[in-house]
């Protein structure tokens, strides 16, 4: 794991993550080249925005650009608004927020899922305590809902502030859901649209608002968003079975027992013993390496992974297909790549 310098806490505004690992991969690069020029002003926003006059606050946010993750939300949505032709500043002012949206939800969400690393380095609660990074977190999504009010970007505010609200809802949804274990497949299902799949959603339609005058077109785009949403999360709830880095912790779905959709299936389709079995263990406090490893071996012998894998195949193609309707152009082709890369991205 990267370990922040004292430079890095205390700045590094523009700088380069310093994690060599965790960099794009080439279908990401791709699409991030088609909109280099772009999203280099996208960028520009974001920075801005994300300075502050009070110091603590400027040391995180500083951190936190230093950090920066895949961008893959403002990349969506700048080529989505590029599928309807030229991006001007309400675009440009949208891949911003969409990013700072993402990054609040990050830092209240390691706060919940008590995580201490995020994008190979420390979180923000472990490096400021919760209690800091709760208002970090708030102060963020309230800068991302002004940078669009002030400037009159009402189908933005509008776009996003429906998406924040379902991404909280999604989060308490989940607190409630998955503690009680049995969680039914549908209401996973409805959780990971809410929490993840929406904002995805928002942030292709948000891009496409920006350029179509096609409602129609614009609310097919937002489809193909949350499909590509369910995808990504799926694949990210199968990281937590994994052994990879993937700079952030593995395994703490289940410590914070959060049950998922590889080990959803398993539970509906073994005996009645193995189920006990799971089931007393996912309540335990403590979750050891024995425990793991028997969860992941008992969840790949029922096929948890392979039937997660698959319906994570089915939303890619039903997103690919929304795709397809538009007419065939490089910023199709690089958008089809992302989604590809959504699905087999190693981080
Ligand atoms: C992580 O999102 C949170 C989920 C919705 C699963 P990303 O994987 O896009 O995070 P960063 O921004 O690249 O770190
Ligand atoms: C996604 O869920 C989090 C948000 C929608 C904010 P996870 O809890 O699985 O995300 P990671 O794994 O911590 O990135
Ligand atoms: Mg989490
Ligand atoms: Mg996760």
């Amino acid at each position: 794991m990267r370990q922040p310098t004292s430079q890095q806490v205390t700045g590094g505004i523009g700088s380069k993550p310093l994690y060599p690992d965790y960099q794009t991969t080439d279908k990401m690069l791709l699409a991030k080249e088609i909109i280099a020029a772009e999203f280099k002003k996208a960028e520009h926003y974001l920075i801005e925005e994300l300075h502050s006059s009070v110091p603590m606050l400027d040391r995180i946010t500083g951190y936190l650009i230093h950090t920066k993750g895949k961008q893959l939300r403002p990349v969506f949505l700048l080529l989505c608004a590029r599928l309807g032709g030229a991006l001007n500043d309400i675009s440009y002012r949208a891949a911003a927020m969409v990013e700072i949206v993402h990054t609040a939800s990050l830092i209240h969400d390691d706060i919940v899922d008590d995580s201490m690393t995020r994008r190979g380095a420390f979180s923000v609660n472990a490096l400021w305590k919760s209690r800091a990074a709760v208002f970090a977190g708030d102060n963020l999504f309230i800068k991302a809902v002004l940078l669009p009010l002030i400037n009159g970007d009402h189908k933005t505010l509008q776009i996003f502030s429906k998406a924040i609200e379902q991404t909280i809802a999604g989060e308490l949804m989940q607190l409630g859901k998955t503690q009680k274990l049995n969680l039914r497949e549908d209401v996973y299902y409805d959780i990971i649209r809410q929490k993840t799949a929406t904002l995805l959603s928002a942030a292709c339609e948000a891009g496409a608002a920006s350029t179509f005058t096609d409602e129609q077109q614009i609310e097919k785009i937002g489809l193909f968003g949350e499909k590509v949403g369910m995808a990504f999360q799926i694949k990210d709830d199968l990281f937590d079975y994994g052994t990879a880095d993937v700079g952030k912790p593995l395994g703490n779905d289940i410590k914070e027992r959060k049950v998922t959709l590889p080990l959803i299936y398993t539970l509906n389709n073994c005996d009645g013993s193995t189920k006990r079995k799971l089931l007393q263990l996912i309540k335990q406090d403590q979750v050891t390496a024995d425990d793991m490893n028997f969860l992941q071996k008992t969840v790949k012998e029922a096929g948890g992974f392979a039937y997660a894998e698959q319906k994570m195949l089915s939303y890619r193609q039903e997103a690919l297909d929304i795709l397809y309707e538009f007419p065939e152009s490089s910023v199709r082709h690089a958008l089809e790549e992302l989604v590809m890369y959504t699905t087999e991205r190693k981080y």
